[in-house]
């Protein structure tokens, strides 16, 4: 009988502690393919069995949260992997702001009742699980923004599994104190593209992934251009045009929409990100739009806390 706990912790924890960082999706070329791990901004989420599950949310931006399970990402997770639990989310991703805010929340609720409920699903089973949860507030399963949050790095999410890079590349990410939903940002997604538009984006998308490969902030920044989804949804971003060019001219190598954005990102050279991020928050307040900026990198996944 003691062999059928050979590999298992007989002593599993009532109660998990995780972190999950916020994520940058499409970076430009890899609409609704590619993502990236921040090093920071991140969702702390603290999962306690019990009975039925139970929500309670705090931190930034919480107020826009809702605590009914059917109605938050957290719960369609707890959902999926049958694990009730009281999930106490401390929000250090504003909702709405391109930064995957409800992906980091989806990601640490995976990974803590994984841990909690000892399911043994491994990280890559436990992304199709977490974009379920995503369709809770978007409306679509996307795995772009989960898959980095679960696994780090630089990943490929594809329906047929994520491919993840390891890569280091120095980031700005810029947020404006404006609210663009993903639905709405959906909405003016083109329906079609010219043939020479997608030969652009599929030459692009190829730098950008062998630049992560590399770690070569030229290579990521140059494969980040994109014709087809992000010059619609550029218009949704007052001062977009703006901070673009700011951000090109103190040196960035890259810049496009974080995700559905509003969120702008930057991709830059070691010892670049203070001054880019200077020039996108001055060229933000050139048209009267409040924002934030992370220096930030490419980073890890999920960390649960010991
Ligand atoms: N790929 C998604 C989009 C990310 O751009 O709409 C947000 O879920």
């Amino acid at each position: 009988k003691a062999d059928a706990f050979i590999g298992r912790r007989p002593d599993v924890a009532s109660m998990v502690t995780v972190r999950a960082p916020a994520t940058s999706a499409n970076l430009g070329s890899g609409f609704d393919v590619f993502g990236a791990a921040l090093e920071q901004p991140a969702d702390v989420v603290r999962v306690e069995k019990a009975d039925r599950t139970t929500i309670s949310v705090s931190g930034v931006g919480s107020q826009y949260i809702p605590e009914d399970p059917d109605k938050n990402t957290v719960g369609a997770v707890a959902e999926a992997l049958d694990a009730p639990a009281h999930i106490e989310i401390d929000k250090g991703v504003r909702p709405a702001s391109g930064l995957g805010s409800s992906a980091a929340s989806a990601a640490a609720a995976a990974v803590g009742l994984n841990e909690l409920y000892d399911r043994g699903l491994t990280r890559e089973e436990l992304v199709p699980i977490a974009a379920e949860g995503e369709a809770v507030v978007s409306g679509a399963a996307h795995a772009d923004n989960v898959a980095p949050s679960i696994m780090g790095g630089f990943t490929i999410a594809r329906p047929d599994g994520v491919t993840a890079v390891d890569a280091s590349i120095p980031l700005v990410t810029c947020l404006p104190e404006i609210v663009v939903s993903t639905r709405d940002a959906r909405g003016v997604v083109p329906e079609t593209a010219s043939i020479e538009s997608i030969v652009e984006v599929v030459g692009n998308a190829a730098t950008l992934s062998v630049g992560m490969a590399r770690n070569d902030p030229e290579l990521v920044g140059r494969g980040m251009n994109d014709a087809i989804v992000t010059p619609a949804r550029a218009e949704l971003i007052t001062g977009y045009e703006a901070v673009k060019s700011a951000a090109f001219d103190a040196g960035a190598t890259g810049v496009t929409i974080s995700g559905a954005g509003p969120a702008i990102i930057a991709a830059c050279r070691e010892g670049d990100r203070r001054t880019i991020a200077s020039a996108m928050l001055d060229a933000f307040a050139s048209v009267d739009v409040e924002a934030r900026a992370y220096q930030t990198r490419i980073g890890g996944g999920t960390t649960v806390f010991e």
